[in-house]
């Protein structure tokens, strides 16, 4: 597997970055993860668009132009000879004195990683998978606004330490209110009474590709949608649930801190969605 360093494809082995990159020394970074169908990379205008409001967000300019950046990201592919592939970008600060001021890094790095993609075990969707409602909060927008993708993860991390220890495939934070928000890795929705609902961006999480696309998705399935704040009852009490990323697509969720949510089965309009996100890749690819 060849990785994209800086302008050059170098072995696993020869691409490394400084130690004193900002990206290592603070998280001081943005990053993207794709996912390539049939060799296409899927919805990567999103991705880039993303991409650049996340540095712009913490005033980092993009090493190339996305035009460039998009090309890159598809000669990674190419070299790599992937079809089927999970692509990550990372810009990170660059390598600099020690201290937090950007200015003190004269260059943006720019990594590509690349591997083929490994489909996610059928029972995940035939069963659903169980979640966990943490104790750790997702971070306040005033502090780390959860719209930006950045490379600063120790909030999920601690939320992730804290899921495993439960034993649940994914750990759902609540926001500085209490309101529920999202995964560690993905977004959250419900079902109740044939409605399909979703965290408000307003609650300060991630606005996820994906999650865009399962709503679009869903409009032109004709099931009504709400953006709300929901909270840890509604979440408890749904009909239905399930997650959303990039890479595990839409995801059945059929326990809640152990306890079932509704029949304790994927449900119809999860299920629904499930396949017009595939048919969606399809028409894609
Ligand atoms: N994670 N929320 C968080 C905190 C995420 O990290 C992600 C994605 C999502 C879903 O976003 P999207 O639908 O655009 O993938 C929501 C990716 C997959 C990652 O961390 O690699």
């Amino acid at each position: 597997m060849l990785v994209y360093v800086n302008g050059k494809f170098l072995s696993k082995d020869d691409a490394k970055i400084s130690v004193f990159d900002h990206g290592f020394l603070y998280g001081d970074g943005v990053y993207e993860t794709m996912r390539a169908y049939r060799g296409r990379i899927f919805l990567v205008s999103k991705h880039l668009a993303r991409l650049k409001q996340s540095a712009d967000a913490i005033s980092l300019s993009l090493p190339l132009p996305l035009d460039k950046i998009g090309e890159a990201l598809n000669e990674a592919l190419t070299v790599n000879k992937l079809n089927e592939a999970y692509i990550r970008i990372q810009i990170s600060r660059g390598a600099g004195e020690i201290g937090l001021d950007p200015a003190l890094c004269p260059a943006p790095s720019m990594v590509i990683m690349t591997r083929p993609f490994k489909d996610y075990p059928p029972e995940l969707y035939a069963n659903g998978v169980d979640v966990a409602i943490v104790q750790t909060r997702r971070n306040h927008p005033l502090a780390l606004d959860p719209a930006i993708k950045g490379t600063n993860f120790l909030n999920n991390i601690l939320a992730k330490i804290e899921s495993i220890k439960t034993g649940a495939y994914e750990g759902i934070m609540l926001n500085w209110k209490g309101y529920v928000a999202e995964g560690t890795i993905s977004n959250i929705f419900t079902v109740k009474k044939g409605v399909l609902h979703t965290p408000h961006l307003d609650t300060g999480i991630l606005e996820g590709i994906t999650r865009d696309l399962v709503l679009h998705l869903a409009r032109k399935e004709k099931i009504p949608t709400r953006e709300m704040l929901m909270r840890p009852k509604d979440l408890i009490k749904a009909d239905e649930c399930f997650i959303t990323n990039t890479t595990i697509e839409v995801l059945p969720v059929t326990a809640i801190d152990g306890r079932p949510v509704g029949s304790g089965r994927p449900g119809p309009i999860t299920e629904r969605l499930m396949h017009a996100y595939r048919n969606e890749v399809l028409r894609h690819a």
